[in-house]
């Protein structure tokens, strides 16, 4: 019977509480726990307060706000009294909502380190409407720079991670955002990369997002882009930022050969190809070449080189980059001039009894010799020495 009394007993004290709440206001006030306000400039307390009924009639136009600070103690840690708004030199300040419709919302100007901290807000009405509200108060955190914007990266509107590569041709967003602390003017996004590409932008001050837009080419690969957000204050201007570099997977551009020394040479000499092609990821290069109307595929790697050319090198050659996004080619035609220099032999009737010949070739840039021995019977003519670009003459031995 102990128990059924102190059931019946909460239940009865529940219900007292409810009809409390359902029927009599309290004094109870509505704060964020907590504010930022970045130094230099302004911070807004949203603000809203209940009284209890009896007090209605004092809550008039007339009615004052009150702030303190850390502590709630009357007499000592008053920072702002809209009666002498301005008679108050810790807190620059205004209460921008209608005390008597019980908005309370305020805004303090100029706000340096030492103003922060935790503050209570009292109401002074007529008559004995004179209320502190001690259980909640606001936190106000004065911070020396703003919080950095965050920069996200979408592809064809799906949000991927900034080192992810972007396929060329896909549609790429941009997007900053940024939370935006009290100031006058508000804050603004700009976006900058470098090198510069103008791309298309679109900003939403209110939200403070600014998006930009554009198709991936292969001219935005490692290009970093940052985005802003800047604070006009009155003795300096407050920055923080955010980049992103964008890596664009695209196929062969720009493929060219080049030929060193040059594509037109005499036989006999050295030349060297070399293909070059911007793509992400890096080419292959092929080299093929055009013999009697069919391709020829030579070799791969990006150089191809002949250390003695012969006139049957001559004719296109083609370089051919490929990833696997696509492939591109450049050809180039190998001219090879032959000397016209040609050496042959020829023994008269009067030399047949020789069994030695030397063969010396000179020119500027030296001399060789051979010693050719003479079969027992001498073949009429035979071509031998060196075909290059050198005199030839015969020594009889
Ligand atoms: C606010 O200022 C008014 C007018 O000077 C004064 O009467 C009142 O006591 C002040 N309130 C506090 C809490 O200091
Ligand atoms: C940029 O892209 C975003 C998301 O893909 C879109 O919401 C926004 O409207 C686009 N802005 C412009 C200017 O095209
Ligand atoms: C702040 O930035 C604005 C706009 O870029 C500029 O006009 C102004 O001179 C800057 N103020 C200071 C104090 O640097
Ligand atoms: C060309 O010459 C280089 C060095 O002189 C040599 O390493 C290479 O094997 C030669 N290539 C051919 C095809 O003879
Ligand atoms: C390029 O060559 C490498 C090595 O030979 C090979 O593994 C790769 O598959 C080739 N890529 C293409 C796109 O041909
Ligand atoms: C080079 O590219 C052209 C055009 O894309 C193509 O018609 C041709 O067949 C290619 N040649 C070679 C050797 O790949
Ligand atoms: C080649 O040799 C001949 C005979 O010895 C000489 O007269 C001539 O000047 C030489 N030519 C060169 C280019 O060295």
């Amino acid at each position: 019977s102990e128990a059924k009394f102190m059931i019946s007993m909460s239940l009865f004290l529940s219900f007292v509480q409810i009809y409390r709440c359902v029927c009599c206001r309290d004094f109870n006030i509505y704060l964020p726990e907590r504010i930022e306000a970045l130094s230099g400039s302004c911070v807004i307390i949203k603000c809203r307060f209940e009284i209890e009924e009896q007090y209605d009639k004092d809550l008039t136009e007339s009615a004052k706000g009150v702030w303190y600070k850390d502590r709630n103690d009357v007499n000592r840690n008053v920072v702002f009294n809209s009666s002498t708004p301005r008679r108050n030199s810790f807190i620059r300040g205004n209460i921008i909502g209608k005390l008597k419709d019980k908005d309370c919302t305020t805004v303090f100007y100029d706000l340096r380190s030492y103003h922060s901290g935790q503050y209570y807000f009292r109401v002074e009405g007529k008559g004995r409407l004179k209320e502190t509200y001690i259980k909640n108060n606001v936190l106000i955190d004065v911070i020396e720079s703003p919080h950095k914007p965050r920069v996200q990266l979408y592809v064809e509107q799906k949000e991927v991670q900034g080192q992810e590569e972007v396929l060329e041709g896909s549609s790429v967003s941009l997007r900053c955002s940024a939370e935006t602390l009290c100031s006058s003017p508000p804050p603004t996004l700009t976006w900058s990369s470098t090198p510069r590409i103008p791309l298309s932008e679109s900003s939403r001050l209110e939200e403070l997002i600014s998006d930009l837009n554009f198709t991936a080419t292969h001219r935005q690969h490692r290009v970093t882009f940052t985005c802003t957000i800047t604070y006009q204050l009155q003795d300096e201007n407050k920055t923080a930022q955010d980049s992103i570099t964008v890596h664009v997977q695209y196929s062969p551009k720009n493929t060219a050969v080049s030929v060193l020394p040059s594509s037109s040479l005499l036989e006999g000499s050295s030349v060297t190809l070399i293909c070059s092609s911007d793509a992400n990821p890096a080419v292959n290069y092929t080299w093929s070449r055009e013999s009697e109307g069919q391709m020829e595929q030579l070799q791969t790697g990006d150089t191809l080189t002949f250390n003695r050319t012969d006139p049957t090198h001559g004719g296109w050659y083609h370089c051919t980059a490929q990833n696997q996004h696509g492939s591109q080619n450049s050809s180039v035609m190998l001219d090879i001039h032959s000397t016209g220099l040609r050496s042959s032999i020829t023994l008269h009737q009067s030399l047949t009894h020789t069994s030695t010949l030397q063969c010396i070739s000179n020119n500027t840039r030296g001399t060789a010799s051979q010693l050719l021995q003479l079969p027992s019977s001498v073949e009429r003519e035979f071509p031998f020495c060196d075909t290059s670009n050198r005199r030839t003459s015969i020594n009889n031995l």
